[in-house]
């Protein structure tokens, strides 16, 4: 089991302290990230001490250890999995040879840029959250947010060390351009959509954490299959970390329904306006924010049909989650049917390669995967006796990317004309008044244990702490 050198500049299991040369690329590297957290990281928080867990090994034992840190003090640092002693191929065309421990030239372009654009989204997220700690609903949910920033931090100096380490000159000037794009900004925009919708409510942190962390969680499952061994293993190790990103998104709008539901049955009411005023958030409104970050996460995945995610496939560089758990591995000849829309109102079903439809195969694992979540906060809904029902909107609703993007239909999934879709638009998406009211409802809360009134405490605390533990230290 490989160990962890702590005490190094930059923490890492990967021996950095024998490879001089990329020791120094990557300490060259680390003033720059740290000037790109204070300015773009969190905002008025730096100075305070949080209770944050830190990597320490990369053993289910000891992997976290917790205590009150600054967060630029943070010990980012480079951590892989263990090493699988013959590890090999587990799909595609090299099925069954060994894995690479260095990028075959032939794929280096294709691995740089599969890398980059998973490096471009960790920082993003950390950007467009930058200003929720000034309206965080408890201590705890502060701790939480901190939480995610710090490692999704790491997750950029997990990429940024297989670009130094694996891919030369071209490798350390992608890292310093993941610095200089930014969530939203006009000119230097992040790479993918969803990271540069603006994020200033605690609602869609929530969501964003269920819904678009979770795409993060697929992709990596994804690239831990792939045949590039240091890939797999930073892979593997980043899952581990990104579990807890989910647990905030999906206790956190538990409790954001549990709060919504103790109100509307003490008020016996299911009014909005009535809920609205008495300071909750209406389920219907909860819907739609869902609504907005499933689809616009469900794009993350591309097309349904691609000749792309077939050359990742058949080539070794990206499998699909979990593909263990796949009985044919190979999928040579294979196909697979996908719905599009006819253009003509319809819905078509095309027949196509399976090793085309990769993104579709790992974007339906997806859905099931959201839809765990969903059924939990419905069965808090029919627990408390209240007659409503939150659901995923089809995958063909609101999309902007694949076979569907630009296509008009409703939230089950059927083709409706542009007029349509924009006179009922407000009765499916937020609207600019229910973003205004959610807004409103963002107000700091400081003090230990003591929540905002539109949102339930928690059921526990962290690490056994008690829910009105300081943690943060303001
Ligand atoms: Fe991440
Ligand atoms: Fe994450």
């Amino acid at each position: 089991m490989s160990t962890i050198d702590l005490q190094a500049r930059i923490p890492n299991n990967v021996n950095l302290a024998d490879n001089r040369q990329l020791q120094r690329a990557l300490e060259h590297w680390q003033p720059a990230f740290l000037n790109w957290w204070r300015e773009m990281g969190p905002s008025d928080f730096n100075a305070k001490q949080v209770y944050l867990r830190t990597a320490i090994g990369v053993d289910a034992a000891g992997w976290a250890s917790y205590g009150y840190t600054p967060m630029p003090d943070y010990r980012w640092g480079i951590f892989l999995a263990d090493r699988e002693e013959n590890r090999k191929i587990g799909f595609g065309d090299h099925m069954g040879q060994d894995v690479w421990q260095d990028v075959p030239g032939e794929y280096r372009s294709t691995f740089r840029r599969l890398i980059v654009t998973q490096g471009d989204t960790e920082p993003a997220s950390v950007e467009q959250q930058r200003l929720l700690g000034l309206t965080a609903p408890s201590l705890y949910d502060l701790r939480n947010l901190f939480q995610v920033n710090v490692e999704e931090g790491r997750h950029l100096w997990a990429m940024v060390y297989l670009l130094h380490a694996y891919f030369g000159r071209d490798g350390r000037e992608e890292a310093e351009e993941l610095l200089t794009r930014h969530s939203g900004d006009a000119d230097k925009p992040r790479i993918l959509g969803t990271f540069n919708e603006p994020m200033d409510n605690w609602l869609s942190f929530f969501m964003f954490t269920y819904f678009t962390d979770r795409d993060g969680k697929f992709q990596l499952k994804s690239l831990a299959e792939s045949a590039f061994d240091p890939l797999a293993r930073t892979c593997r190790f980043m899952l581990t970390e990104e579990a807890h990103h989910m647990f905030v998104g999906e206790t956190g709008v538990g409790r954001v329904v549990k709060r919504t539901v103790e109100v509307m049955k003490e008020l016996d009411t299911d009014d909005v306006a009535t809920l609205r005023k008495a300071g909750v958030i209406d389920l219907p409104t909860v819907q739609k924010f869902m609504s907005f970050w499933f689809t616009s996460s469900l794009d993350l995945f591309g097309s349904e049909s691609s000749s792309n995610a077939a050359n990742y496939f058949s080539n070794g560089i990206k499998g699909r989650p979990d593909e263990a758990k796949f009985a044919d591995h190979v999928e040579a000849g294979t196909e697979m049917q996908i719905d599009v829309s006819d253009g003509k109102g319809g819905v078509r079903t095309d027949t196509i390669a399976m090793r085309n439809g990769m993104n579709e195969v790992t974007r339906l694992e997806y859905v099931k995967d959201c839809n765990v979540g969903v059924t939990r906060w419905n069965m808090a809904v029919k627990r408390a006796g209240v007659d409503f029902q939150l659901a995923l909107p089809s995958s063909r609703f609101r999309r902007s990317v694949g076979a569907w993007a630009g296509q008009h239909t409703n939230p089950q999934g059927i083709p409706i004309t542009a007029a349509e879709f924009e006179l009922n638009k407000g009765q499916w998406l937020p609207t600019p008044d229910d973003i205004n009211f959610v807004q409103s409802l963002m107000h700091r809360v400081t003090e230990p244990g003591k929540m905002a009134a539109w949102i339930a405490p928690p059921d526990r605390g962290i690490n056994s702490n008690p829910v009105e533990y300081e943690y943060v230290k303001l």
